[in-house]
């Protein structure tokens, strides 16, 4: 089976683990400052190793010091851990309807979310296309609230050329296997504003104060460390930043592959009945994490099913947030964000990765076929 994700590891990643297990640091050692130091350049902003990019949401949300009363407005098309963080903090989530074309957050939906109690937007940029990152920053800059990106599908992405991860006060990266580049479990926080990921850190590492002139009681010797806020354990260890290391190392040729899949499905697929193309607005240059196609929605199961009945493991990417039964037991309704849903009913998510599995003419031919006798001329929805 093809899966619609996988991991692309090499000889290299392999040698850079097998060294940092050989060496004296298991957990937080050199290759996590090495690793921060390397992500900062690609993603134009300092950073912050994480054990996952769901940690990496909860440091974002920590920083800005989120808390009961406040307002988080999200995208229903995501994972739903970019709201299950920020609900743990006690804010309300609100959510704004995404673009027809791209499924990203909504700008003009944002704008009318907006309340006196919003802290924060958050982007997601779904498949690794950014989100319309100039418009949502003004209207956060306009009412004084935190843009918070969740990068989870974006690493290496730009927009208007900038990169991702230099735009939003906060990014979050997850290196989970399926995404763009992994450290089998694994995340990021970088942040334009230094105090801000000094307070992410802070809180992926229990909170501790070791720095001598911010203590609050007298320092008794060298073991002295204080906590003036609660944290908790999300540092991402030695062993794992090693493979980042490396990872990282070909994150312009997995853009690379992954733009050839893109470009080669792009080509065969054109013309194929009742089947969308994802779109790319000229602005951006996606790092591609997901292929999502779209059918039409009666006809989505069954296209589904028989993908999968032959070698395709395609996935849905995603149920909207708001309909899982911890929103919808609270009064939440999806039918509140008619696009997010209407996309959810429609999308598959074919194979995409930089991986000689997908990368090869045989592979596309395949697919074509299978998707050209399911959907083709004669197949009306
Ligand atoms: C959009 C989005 N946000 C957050 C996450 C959470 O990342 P992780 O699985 O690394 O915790 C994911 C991963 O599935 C995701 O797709």
């Amino acid at each position: 089976m093809i899966p619609y994700g996988r991991q692309s590891i090499n000889n290299e990643d392999i040698a850079a683990v097998v060294a940092s297990l050989k060496s004296d640091w298991l957990t937080t050692g050199p290759l996590v400052t090495e690793f921060e130091i390397a992500l900062e350049k690609v993603v134009g902003a300092p950073c912050v190793t994480v054990s996952s990019g769901t940690a990496a949401l909860h440091c974002a949300y920590a920083a800005i010091g989120l808390g009961p009363g406040d307002e988080v407005i999200t995208p229903p098309i995501t994972f739903i851990a970019t709201q299950a963080t920020a609900a743990l903090f006690g804010a309300t989530i609100v959510f704004a309807d995404v673009q027809t074309d791209t499924a990203n957050i909504d700008p003009i939906a944002v704008e009318a979310a907006i309340t006196p109690r919003t802290k924060a937007i958050v982007a997601v940029d779904y498949a690794g296309h950014p989100a319309d990152l100039d418009e949502l920053r003004e209207i956060a800059d306009r009412h004084s609230i935190y843009l918070i990106e969740d990068a989870a599908h974006s690493i290496g992405s730009t927009y208007k050329g900038r990169p991702v991860g230099s735009i939003a006060d906060i990014t979050t990266f997850s290196f989970f296997p399926t995404k763009n580049m992994t450290t089998s479990e694994g995340g990021a926080v970088a942040s334009i504003h230094p105090a801000l990921l000094e307070k992410a850190k802070r809180f992926s590492r229990q909170g501790l104060v070791r720095n001598q002139s911010e203590f609050k009681i007298r320092s008794e010797g060298a073991w002295h460390q204080e906590v003036h806020e609660f944290g908790l354990n999300y540092r991402l260890p030695d062993v794992l930043c090693a493979l980042g290391i490396s990872q990282l190392k070909r994150l312009q040729t997995f853009k690379a592959q992954r733009r050839e899949a893109f470009e080669s499905y792009c080509e065969i697929l054109h013309g194929i009945q009742n089947l969308e193309l994802p779109t790319k607005r000229d602005y951006v240059d996606p790092m591609w994490h997901l292929f999502p196609i779209r059918v039409p929605a009666k006809r989505r199961r069954e296209v589904f099913d028989k993908l999968r009945k032959q070698e395709f493991l395609v996935q849905v990417n995603y149920i909207p947030a708001n309909l899982h039964p911890v929103f919808a037991s609270q009064g939440y309704r999806a039918s509140d964000t008619p696009e997010a849903l209407s996309f959810y009913e429609q999308e598959i998510s074919l194979p995409m990765m930089a991986n000689s599995e997908i990368l090869s003419t045989e592979y596309f031919v395949k697919i074509q076929n299978s998707l050209f006798q399911i959907l083709g001329p004669g197949s009306k929805s």
